[in-house]
């Protein structure tokens, strides 16, 4: 197998700038894989023409949403909120032959022994409180305080659910169960839009906003379920960390401002042979 796994995130493409990147990402070879963990961009038409123009380039694609992908804006045609976009967003996937959390799991040959790229759509459930709050109340009242708010109190609909966690704890289970069913031996790649570890958002400038990040639930999944990487994008501060041993890299491009003053340009990162 000489190809490799590439990893990108936050592509954010009704931007200008980052439609400009999409546009020039090409595979080194025809066997090269990637993985999109999320926030491809706001509306559903413009969803699939960015992943299906990345699968027309790159011989396999892995997706999981990310909270934009599950807003459901004003001027969007495609109105569907919540688990009823999500499920659209999968069928769309599909039809485009793109892997989705839905699907059987990719396994990568990797020279060091094969790996399975597990795609989880976990979402958040507040756990990661705001600093000094006791209570997921106190923590989202700190938030409306100091102005720093996710949009997706106003744009991301749980429907059916009562509200976000409780969609958060339905995926949460689902996804613990494929990865159990796991064999007892078999190494993973654990993909998320949202980080799975509260210490990924510790590099955030405003803490307070860490609460729409991830769930204390997936502390140890790292190490549960024998990720030999963990991908992930959200918080649009992209490295490498390492964890009890085990390599996460935040993968996203994030916004123009933001990206500008990096010193490496965006791109896909190549995560994949080990
Ligand atoms: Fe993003
Ligand atoms: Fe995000």
């Amino acid at each position: 197998m000489p190809g490799s796994v590439f990893a990108i995130s936050d592509l954010h493409g009704s931007h200008a700038q980052n439609r400009r990147i999409i546009d020039d990402m090409r595979p080194e070879s025809d066997d090269d894989w990637l993985i999109v963990a999320g926030d491809v961009d706001d509306t559903f038409s413009k969803i699939e023409k960015t992943l299906s123009l990345l699968r027309q380039r790159y011989a396999k694609v892995i997706w999981t949403p990310g909270n934009h992908e599950l807003w459901t804006l004003r001027d969007d045609p495609v109105q569907l909120r919540g688990a009823a976009r999500y499920q659209a967003l999968v069928q769309m996937c599909r039809h485009n032959d793109i892997l989705t959390p839905e699907d059987e799991f990719a396994i990568w040959p990797d020279p060091a022994g094969p790996i399975t790229i597990a795609p989880l759509f976990l979402l958040y459930d507040y756990s990661w409180l705001a600093p000094g709050t006791q209570t997921k109340k106190a923590s989202l009242a700190y938030a409306h305080e100091t102005g720093v708010v996710c949009a997706d109190e106003m744009l991301l609909h749980p429907d059916p659910y009562p509200d976000r966690e409780s969609w958060c704890r339905v995926r949460l289970q689902a996804a613990e169960r494929r990865l159990l069913a796991l064999s007892s031996d078999a190494k993973t790649v654990l993909v998320g839009h949202w980080p799975l570890i509260r210490q990924s958002t510790q590099a955030l400038r405003f803490p307070e906003f860490a609460q729409w990040c991830g769930t204390t639930r997936t502390a140890d999944w790292h190490l549960r379920f024998r990720a030999r990487l963990v991908v992930y994008g959200h918080l649009h501060i992209p490295r490498t960390s390492y964890h009890d041993g085990v390599r996460f890299e935040e993968v996203s491009v994030g916004y123009p401002r933001e990206w500008r003053k990096r010193s490496t340009p965006p791109g896909p990162r190549k995560v994949l042979p080990l």
